[in-house]
């Protein structure tokens, strides 16, 4: 058993924390306040290469492993858990490409992200089907060569400013997921557009929108996999990249510990430092408890994704586990700074608010519990 990371791992992460550091934290706050996607962080982790890092070589991209892009995550987010998923959500648009795609496919819708700044989405969600995936009501119809797509997809992160999207649709709404394809659609595609939703509680550096298509044409030569093969295409992936989300978490968990930390020891009550009393240190305590348990947690199921063996149970219980804990994280720190800690003044007040969408997306934690029971059950 092997519990370090290599030369290239602590290289890249180290490149990960600078990059937080130095392009993320100083203008977080500002891009969550004006509800806007910092396009210039974008550009910047495309330079620096920390933009798409899962595209595999043979699609001229750097073809970096889940843990890579794991140790990658946890440092983004500790700068901005909504960057992480501007970021973030662009991977998951190209893993069903991964995932599905055979390799002229993979080369003709990923090579062209490798060569300027570009984002990926991914849309599964509807309006009226978030949990329940499967019950999909955008249609796909065969018209010749092509793809006719219509319907309406939710709450799709880099919905409408992604170069491409994989959108998941159903060609018989009573075939269940036996009938659902997914297919690529470039961004410019005829009667494609989208309404970007505001007023988000957290995460609001994100872009995420309602995607519509009306009578939208996409040849039979973007579809991945076969027909039928959507459902399992968009599972395959969540399994994987639920991971990314645990450590994430992990990262806002130690950005709470570490805003926290600072803060007891500068605060004084009573004639002392707060962090002498022993009900703060145990707070921290419980923090760095979490941050070590779900790191290992999810190092554990990115391992298993990079080994290819089984890992949907462990990416559900390290998703679900991390978001958690960081929301008591979260919640503590809060705490921890008192009244000040309720303000924008200090981090930890966006902290809280961005971290309650972990518990949500990729997944509620009630779909984790009910893929962790499944698989306790079988
Ligand atoms: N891998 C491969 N195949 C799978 C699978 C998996 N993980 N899970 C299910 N399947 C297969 C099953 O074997 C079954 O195949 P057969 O019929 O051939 O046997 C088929 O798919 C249907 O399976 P189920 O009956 O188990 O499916 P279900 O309808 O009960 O749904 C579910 C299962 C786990 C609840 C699933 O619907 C689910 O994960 N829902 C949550 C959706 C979700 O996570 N959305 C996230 C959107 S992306 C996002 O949020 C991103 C972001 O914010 C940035
Ligand atoms: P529902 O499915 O209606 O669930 C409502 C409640 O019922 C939840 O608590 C849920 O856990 C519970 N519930 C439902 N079914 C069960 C069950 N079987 N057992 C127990 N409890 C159950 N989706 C994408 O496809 N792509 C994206 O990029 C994306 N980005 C997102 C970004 C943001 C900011 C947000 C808010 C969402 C995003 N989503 C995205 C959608 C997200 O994945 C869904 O919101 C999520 O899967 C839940 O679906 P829902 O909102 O329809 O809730």
């Amino acid at each position: 058993m092997e519990f370090s990371l290599s030369d290239e791992q602590r290289q890249l992460q180290q490149l990960a924390r600078d990059f937080a550091r130095k392009e993320i934290m100083p203008i977080a706050a500002e891009y969550d306040q004006k509800e806007e996607l910092p396009w210039q962080v974008v550009e910047k982790a495309f330079e620096v290469g920390l933009l798409n890092v899962g595209i595999p070589e043979h699609a001229g991209g750097l073809g970096l492993g889940m843990l890579d892009e794991c140790l990658i995550g946890e440092e983004l987010a500790y700068g901005c858990m909504g960057i992480f998923t501007v970021l973030m959500a662009s991977e998951l648009g190209i893993t069903p490409i991964l995932v599905g795609a055979t390799e002229e496919q993979q080369k003709r819708f990923l090579t062209p992200l490798t060569e300027k700044p570009s984002l990926a989405a991914f849309a599964l969600s509807e309006p009226n089907n978030g949990s329940d995936a499967a019950a999909m009501g955008t249609t796909a119809v065969l018209d010749g060569d092509e793809w006719v797509i219509n319907g309406t997809k939710m709450w799709i992160s880099n919905g409408g400013v992604a170069e491409i999207t994989v959108v998941f649709a159903t060609t018989n709404k009573s075939g269940g997921h036996k009938a659902t394809v997914a297919l690529v659609v470039p961004k410019d595609a005829k009667g494609f557009s989208y309404n970007k939703i505001k007023h988000k509680m957290g995460q609001r550096a994100s872009l995420t929108s309602e995607l519509v298509f009306e009578n939208v044409r996409v040849p039979k030569e973007n579809q991945l996999g076969g027909l039928g093969d959507g459902f399992k295409i968009a599972m395959k992936t969540l399994d994987k990249t639920r991971v990314p989300v645990a450590a994430g978490s992990v990262g806002i968990a130690r950005r709470a510990l570490d805003e926290s930390v600072k803060y007891a020891k500068d605060r004084a009550a009573f004639g002392k430092p707060i962090a002498e009393f022993q009900a703060i240190q145990f707070k921290l305590a419980e923090m760095a408890m979490g941050i070590e348990t779900g790191r290992l947690m999810y190092q554990k199921a990115a391992w298993l994704v990079d080994q290819h063996q089984p890992h949907g149970f462990e990416s559900a219980i390290a998703k679900a586990y991390c978001s958690e804990m960081a929301f008591n994280a979260a919640n503590e720190a809060i705490q921890v700074h008192g009244g000040y800690g309720y303000v924008g003044e200090y981090p930890v007040e966006k902290l809280l608010r961005d971290v309650k969408l972990n518990q949500i997306y990729e997944g509620t934690n009630e779909i984790q519990r009910v893929v962790i029971a499944r698989n306790v059950l079988k």
